[in-house]
């Protein structure tokens, strides 16, 4: 099933614009768990603190096996409600970034969306030397709070920080449960993002971004970046929204099978990362 996954991957993307692009690295979550020498496990337990970012969300993300496993060649991220909450969070999930960060190239990642409410998938990309959000850049391949639509953009600046980005609006009949392809194409000149090898949206780095920086494109030009995985839970984008404990039980209430009709509730990054360059 692994194989005609990819087999139609790759059909579409030979008719669309990849004939140039070869394959640099790719994580295909093939073995028992998330491998330690590629991915860093953000562990707001260990550090002692769990901030929900600026967002407010209601989860910890912690380095718990039921949290985030590999399960049939995917990666999968789940929330729990705890029975004793962690610091002041009743929720756990969890983040996870590579350790080696990349500058220009695709990136992509092919995944099913967690259904539940109030879940928040993430994928992003971040400065592998962070500064005060968001000097450094980051850059949203995806994010989505349970509408049909896709959130992208760039995070840039500081104080206060600048965002750029678009809503990509879904067609009624599109599955984000199902397995499809989330990418970002970056270069010296622009950054573009595709949903299933179609393009919704550009952002140009061909001027200063603001007058926070001297250079053109400055913070992503020339600079390295690492993937981000991350599921969470509420917070300020699900204003007037609550959680009872029907709803989180229902986030484990899974019916999972592999393959393009794969009904799930689990955050899986399926199956595949990848990250390609063009050829000289
Ligand atoms: C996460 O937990 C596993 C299993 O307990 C451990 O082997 C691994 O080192 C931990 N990772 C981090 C980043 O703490
Ligand atoms: C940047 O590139 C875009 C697309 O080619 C163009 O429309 C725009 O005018 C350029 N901006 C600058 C400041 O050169
Ligand atoms: C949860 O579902 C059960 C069974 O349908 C129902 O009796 C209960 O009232 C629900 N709890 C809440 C908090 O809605």
């Amino acid at each position: 099933m692994k194989f005609q996954i990819i087999s139609i991957t790759l059909l579409i993307y030979c008719v669309k614009c990849e004939q140039n692009l070869q394959l640099v690295w790719s994580e295909e979550f093939n073995g028992n768990e998330v491998d330690a020498n590629v991915w860093e496990v953000e562990d707001e337990w260990q550090s002692g603190n769990c901030y929900g970012n600026f967002i407010g969300q209601l989860n910890c993300n912690v380095n718990q096996s039921k949290n985030l496993r590999l399960i049939e060649g995917c990666l999968a991220i789940t929330a729990f409600r705890e029975k004793q909450k962690v610091f002041d969070k009743e929720y756990t999930s969890a983040k996870i970034k590579t350790k080696m960060g990349w500058t220009y190239g695709r990136f992509e990642i092919r995944a099913a969306l967690p259904v539940g409410k109030m879940l928040r998938p993430v994928m992003a990309m971040e400065s592998v030397s962070p500064k005060q959000w968001a000097t450094a850049g980051q850059i949203d391949i995806m994010s989505n709070i349970q509408t049909q639509a896709l959130v992208s953009g760039v995070h840039f600046s500081a104080s206060p920080p600048v965002y750029y980005g678009q809503t990509y609006g879904l067609t009624p009949e599109t599955r984000v449960n199902q397995f499809h392809t989330y990418a970002v194409e970056w270069s010296e000149r622009q950054m573009s993002w595709f949903f299933d090898g179609m393009r919704y949206f550009t952002f140009h780095l061909n001027h200063t971004l603001s007058p926070h920086y001297v250079r053109k494109g400055e913070p992503f030009v020339g600079k390295p970046f690492k993937l981000l995985i991350n599921l969470g839970v509420g917070g300020l984008l699900f204003p007037n929204q609550l959680l009872d404990i029907n709803d989180t039980n229902d986030w484990k209430d899974i019916q999972y099978r592999r393959g393009p009709d794969v009904k799930c509730r689990r955050y899986l990054p399926d199956c595949y990362v990848r990250y390609k360059y063009k050829s000289r």
